[in-house]
């Protein structure tokens, strides 16, 4: 082997390391919420509190947000034109020395850990527990692209082409993790990037990108953007210039991206509505626990949250099981991020439209087991851009008839229904109603339902017996079925992402 190859695996194999230690730990994240009775912890604790403390004044990341504005086409055609030129430069670097500078990318998001736990809690209401776990697989998907782009250099030979340019589009309900992870995979790929993060997490998409420019990536190779008119964002991802667009967002998003250019590839996260099944062999404890966090963690607004909980047979019937995760949901404390023992956070923004109804309104049949309420709280991080309170409880609505609104809709936020079915066969058909298919759970110890599940549910990431949301990099690589999903891509955080990133048609042979 020549000394390339040989400090290719090196770095390779060290990227692997770090992942694989995290996943051995069981956990993606540091932070540990425990009571700091324990000595160990209170360094940790302290720690938490310390920037906790800073997230009602944070300001950072305002100016790199206020210096990304592209108030204009001159100014967009500017930045795209300045990507595709920096992409030779960026390429020529070959994929050794591109997955050096997004190796030093980790240590540079690990080092900037309580700068993007401040700024994520200010903006985006995420507590510490949240946002922890946010950072860490962020730095997951550096180490883990990194080393995919130098196998993909391997296995194809020096010479593929990928694409110059890709624009990623990110959400703000994980405005570390996401931004990162579309923005780490198409640099790694050898491609410039123009990032444009939600408006409501501008800051901490700020913070993030600030932290991979300090490792080493160019600034004209990844463009921070904030559009002052929306008109600008259309125009980005309509221009011929752009290859590809990384996308998250709700499937309405992203069809209206689509119909602004059939000809680019999109690699598109979209909505999910997703249920966890509990049969009569569960661990009922266990359910609850997972039903609880899955469903409430970050007040609903994911994705992959649970928003079904869908019981089967003597558990339908009995009470045992409703009341245990009643008082599982009553026991979560709820209040706003700088407040160490919050376990669940306020919305992005004062609920309206479909998730106000979510809230407020229930269909035929259905009653609340727990009724959503508003919350008073003198924290500025109970109030939304336009001062208003957007710290509400968790709800749970009983009785959710198939076919319903209810059933059928992605509310994205702190609400969750129960349904009910006779057998597992029909709790699947209920799950499989659904046009999304994101995540999805089972609890059940047998393995005859768990091997009936497996066969017969639609879905793209399947949890038996744990909660459904959390993938971890390499572990659990991430994407959705049917409406979940959009476009070219295959799973973030998965061994092929990459591939939807290189251009394979003028790849030259291996030799
Ligand atoms: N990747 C995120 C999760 O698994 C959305 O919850």
């Amino acid at each position: 082997p020549n000394r390339q190859q040989d400090r290719r695996s090196y770095d390779a194999e060290g990227a692997e390391t770090r992942i694989e230690a995290r996943i051995a730990a069981g956990r993606k994240g540091e932070f540990d919420n425990t009571p700091d009775t324990d000595p160990d912890l209170v360094g940790n604790r302290t720690w938490g509190r310390a920037i906790a403390n800073r997230m009602v004044e944070s300001t950072l990341g305002t100016d790199a947000v206020e210096a990304s504005r592209i108030g204009d086409e001159a100014a967009l055609n500017d930045a795209i034109e300045r990507g595709v030129s920096a992409a030779d430069a960026w390429q020529e670097l070959g994929a050794d020395e591109r997955a050096r500078i997004l190796y030093r990318a980790a240590e540079k998001l690990e080092e900037h850990r309580a700068d993007l736990l401040e700024v994520a809690g200010s903006e985006a209401g995420k507590t510490l527990d949240q946002g922890d776990p946010e950072v860490s697989e962020a730095i997951d998907f550096a180490n883990y692209y990194a080393m995919l782009g130098q196998q993909l250099e391997q296995v194809d030979g020096a010479t593929h082409t990928s694409k110059k340019l890709v624009a990623v589009i990110p959400p703000w309900n994980f405005p570390i993790a996401i931004p990162a992870g579309g923005t780490l995979a198409a640099l790694a790929s050898g491609a410039s990037v123009i990032i444009k993060p939600a408006s409501n997490s501008a800051r901490t998409g700020a913070v993030m990108v600030e932290a991979l420019w300090e490792a080493g990536v160019p600034r004209d190779v990844l463009q921070l953007a904030q559009f002052t008119d929306r008109e600008l964002g259309s125009k980005l991802v309509a221009d011929e210039r752009v290859d590809r667009l990384i996308l998250t967002g709700s499937y309405e998003t992203a069809e209206t991206f689509r119909a602004l250019r059939q000809d680019l590839p999109i690699l598109a996260e979209t909505s999910g509505k997703n249920a966890i099944i509990v049969t009569p062999n569960a661990d009922l404890d266990l359910a609850a626990k997972d039903v609880a966090q899955s469903a409430f963690g970050h007040a609903g607004q994911k994705c992959s949250a649970a928003s079904l909980v869908i019981l089967v047979g003597s558990v339908a019937k009995s009470r045992r099981f409703r009341s245990q995760l009643i008082d599982a949901v009553q026991s979560l404390t709820v209040g706003t991020p700088e407040h160490l023992d919050t376990q669940m956070g306020p919305v992005i923004t004062a609920p309206s439209g479909k998730l106000l109804r979510g809230l407020t309104t229930l269909g035929p049949g259905e009653s609340w087991a727990i009724k959503p309420e508003p919350l008073a709280s003198d924290s500025p991080l109970a109030l939304d851009k336009n001062g208003e309170n957007k710290l509400w409880s968790p709800g749970v609505r009983d009785g959710v008839r198939r076919g319903s609104e209810y059933h059928l809709t992605e509310y994205f936020g702190p609400i969750l229904g129960i349904m009910t079915a006779d057998t597992l066969d029909e709790a699947i058909d209920i799950v499989n109603d659904i046009e999304y298919g994101l995540t999805t759970g089972l609890h059940s110890l047998d393995s005859d339902e768990l091997a009936t599940w497996l066969d017969r549910i639609q879905a793209g990431n399947l949890y038996a017996n744990r909660g459904i949301t959390g993938a971890i990099v390499r572990r659990q690589s991430f994407g959705g079925w049917k409406k979940s999903a959009i476009g070219a891509g295959t799973k973030a955080g998965g061994p092929n992402y990459l591939h939807g990133l290189v251009d394979w048609s003028d790849a030259a042979p291996a030799d």
